[in-house]
């Protein structure tokens, strides 16, 4: 099965990220075909300061190569190094009528979050749709966020295929049933555009003060409290197996203990999972160039993919005569 995702650099990622998306994958190059970018054309569509797209690209590769993605094993690339994308890009947009944009959520969401209303703002899922068809992806793992951005991309793909016949892979989305949305301290959908994230890497001071700051409600220290829908106990749940969690029940059942007990629990245990994959991560902090070549290696290998499928599709439309 050929199972592709990207995820965009335009902050830091954070556990969200990891067990929506980012977990998954690591799993599956075990056995599937991978293929996964980091989505630094999309990031632009929201981050303007160059610095900071930079900064947050390169960490967004180190994270995923410190997490155990193998560039042996999958494709690993940077969206930007094949350009192909952005042919494929003008070219679906010709295909795309104006109504299924305009009923994207995220689009509506970013701009009510004050995000400006541009252009590729707009039309960030034709790209997305490219990035996935260019590859003949079967199947997209992405957290719940993303699924109309899958269903957009179909759109698309089976009203090309209509009239040209089976150029498009039509893909599906996975979601993680157990994971569909990791909530925020704030307890909303946990997003690095709502700063409202525990990040996966960052030093420890920040890593508790992140939980340190989760939202609870105000049941005194001595009563027993409802685990379930307590922020602190989702989250706890992406990190404890069947038996602590069983344990973290009882004391929230029990009472005596307050949630800045029951954060000190979780706040060590989140940085004791991350905790094998800090000297990895350390290691290509410090050899950046290491990480550019693996990514020039990942996109010779998806390049060629790509030409492949271009030359079809130009000739296909009339681009290529
Ligand atoms: P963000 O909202 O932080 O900008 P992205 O849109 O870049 O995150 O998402 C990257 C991947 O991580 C996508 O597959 C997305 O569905 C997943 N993801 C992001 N936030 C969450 C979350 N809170 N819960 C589950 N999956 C998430
Ligand atoms: N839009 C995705 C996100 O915010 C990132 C992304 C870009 C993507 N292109 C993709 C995900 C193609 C899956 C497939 O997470």
């Amino acid at each position: 099965m050929r199972i592709l995702s990207g995820i965009q650099s335009s902050g830091i990622l954070h556990i969200g990220n990891y067990f929506g998306m980012m977990k998954r994958m690591i799993e599956l190059q075990e056995r599937e075909e991978l293929s996964v970018f980091i989505a630094n054309y999309h990031a632009l569509t929201s981050l303007k300061d160059p610095k900071i797209l930079k900064k947050d690209t390169l960490d967004a590769a180190v994270t995923f190569l410190s997490l155990g993605i193998d560039p042996e094993k999958s494709t690993f690339w940077l969206q930007s190094d094949v350009k192909e994308v952005l042919e494929l890009y003008w070219i679906l947009s010709s295909f795309t009528p104006m109504g299924l944009l305009e009923r994207a959520h995220s689009y509506k969401d970013k701009t009510a979050k004050g995000i400006p209303a541009n252009h590729s703002l707009f039309s960030y899922p034709v790209l997305m749709a490219a990035d996935i068809l260019l590859y003949d992806a079967q199947l997209v793992p992405v957290g719940k966020d993303q699924i109309q951005h899958i269903e957009m991309t179909r759109d698309i793909a089976i009203k090309f295929n209509n009239q040209f016949g089976e150029v498009f892979t039509i893909p599906n989305f996975s979601v993680d049933e157990n994971v569909q949305k990791v909530v925020g301290i704030d307890g909303e959908k946990m997003s690095k555009s709502y700063g409202n994230t525990i990040d996966i890497f960052s030093t420890k001071k920040n890593t508790f003060k992140q939980v340190g700051k989760i939202k609870t409600d105000s049941t005194p220290l001595e009563e027993p409290k409802e685990f379930e829908g307590c922020n602190v106990y989702e989250i706890s749940k992406l990190f404890m197996n069947e038996n602590e969690l069983l344990e973290l029940e009882e004391r929230y059942k029990n009472g005596g203990e307050g949630y800045g007990h029951f954060k000190v629990t979780l706040r060590d245990k989140i940085w004791d999972y991350f905790e094998p994959h800090r000297k990895k991560r350390e290691y290509y902090l410090k050899n950046t160039d290491e990480v550019k070549d693996i990514l020039d290696f990942g996109a010779n290998k998806a390049r060629t993919k790509a030409q492949e499928k271009m030359e079809i599709i130009k000739s296909k439309v009339g681009i290529a005569i």
